[in-house]
C-alpha cells in the first residue's frame, strides 16, 4: 500500500504554485532588497539584543524586518524540539525555511539563534542561497559569557543541571569566514550596529 502523506512533493501530486507578486516585485515596492542576516554565538554574546537593535535601526528607515529568535521560537514553532544534536540541527533547518518565506515576502530576516555547528549553517547557506545570508559573528569569549549569565543557565550547566550546554558541555564551532566577525565582548552594541548597517550598504541591501 502506497502511503501517499509520506512521499516527497514530486512523487505526491504537489506542484508548485508560481506567484507572479514575486519576490523582485515586493522589493521594488519596499525600495530596499532584503536579506538575512543571521547571528551565531554562544548563548549571552549578544545575538538577540543586537538583533534588535538592527531591527530598530531598520524600521527608523523604513525597511521592512522581523527577527526570529532562538528563544522565542522554542516556545511555538520548535517547542517539540530539545538540544540534542539532532534537534538543533531540526530547529535551524525549520529556521531556514521560515526565512526563505520571510525573503519571498520581501522582508529583511534577522536570525539569532546560537547554531553551533559549521554543517547546520551549510545548511541554511544552500536552504537560503550564498547570496542571501550574511553570516554575523558575535565573538563573546565564554568566560564573559559566563559572567554576564543573564539568565543563570551557565550556573545550572555547570553545576550540572542542564545537559548538552552550548561551550560547557556541547561544541560551538566558530564561523571559518563570516560577513562580519564583531567582538560582541568589548564593542559597544551602538558601534556593532553601524558596522552591520555598513555591511548592508556596502552590499546594496539599503540606500
Ligand atoms: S540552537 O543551538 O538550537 O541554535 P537556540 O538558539 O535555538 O539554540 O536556543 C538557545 C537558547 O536556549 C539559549 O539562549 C538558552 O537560553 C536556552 N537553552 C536551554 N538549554 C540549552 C542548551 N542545552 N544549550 C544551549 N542553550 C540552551
Amino acid at each position: 500500500m502506497v502511503v501517499e502523506d509520506k512521499l516527497p512533493p514530486a512523487d505526491n501530486n504537489v506542484v508548485w504554485h508560481q506567484a507572479t507578486v514575486t519576490r523582485r516585485r515586493r522589493e521594488e515596492q519596499n525600495g530596499h532588497r532584503v536579506v538575512n542576516l543571521w547571528f551565531t554565538g554562544l548563548s549571552g554574546s549578544g545575538k538577540s539584543t543586537l538583533a534588535h537593535a538592527v531591527e530598530e535601526r531598520l524600521h527608523g528607515l523604513g525597511v521592512r524586518t522581523f527577527v526570529f529568535d532562538g528563544d522565542n521560537v522554542r516556545h511555538g514553532l520548535c517547542s517539540d524540539l530539545s538540544f540534542s544534536p539532532e534537534d538543533r540541527t531540526e530547529n535551524i533547518r525549520r529556521i531556514a525555511e521560515m526565512v526563505n518565506l520571510f525573503l519571498e515576502a520581501g522582508v529583511l530576516a534577522l536570525t539569532a539563534f546560537i547554531s553551533p555547528l559549521e554543517k547546520d549553517r551549510q545548511k541554511v547557506r544552500e536552504i537560503v542561497g550564498a547570496e542571501n545570508m550574511l553570516e554575523i559573528f558575535c565573538d563573546t569569549p565564554l568566560e564573559i559569557c559566563e559572567q554576564r549569565d543573564v539568565k543563570g543557565m551557565y550556573k545550572k550547566a555547570r553545576a550540572g543541571l542542564i545537559k548538552n550546554y552550548t561551550g560547557i558541555s556541547s561544541p560551538y564551532e566558530p564561523p571559518t569566514n563570516p560577513a562580519l566577525h564583531l567582538n560582541t565582548g568589548t564593542a559597544t552594541v551602538e558601534e556593532c550596529v553601524e558596522q552591520i548597517i555598513d555591511l548592508l550598504r556596502r552590499k546594496g541591501v539599503i540606500d
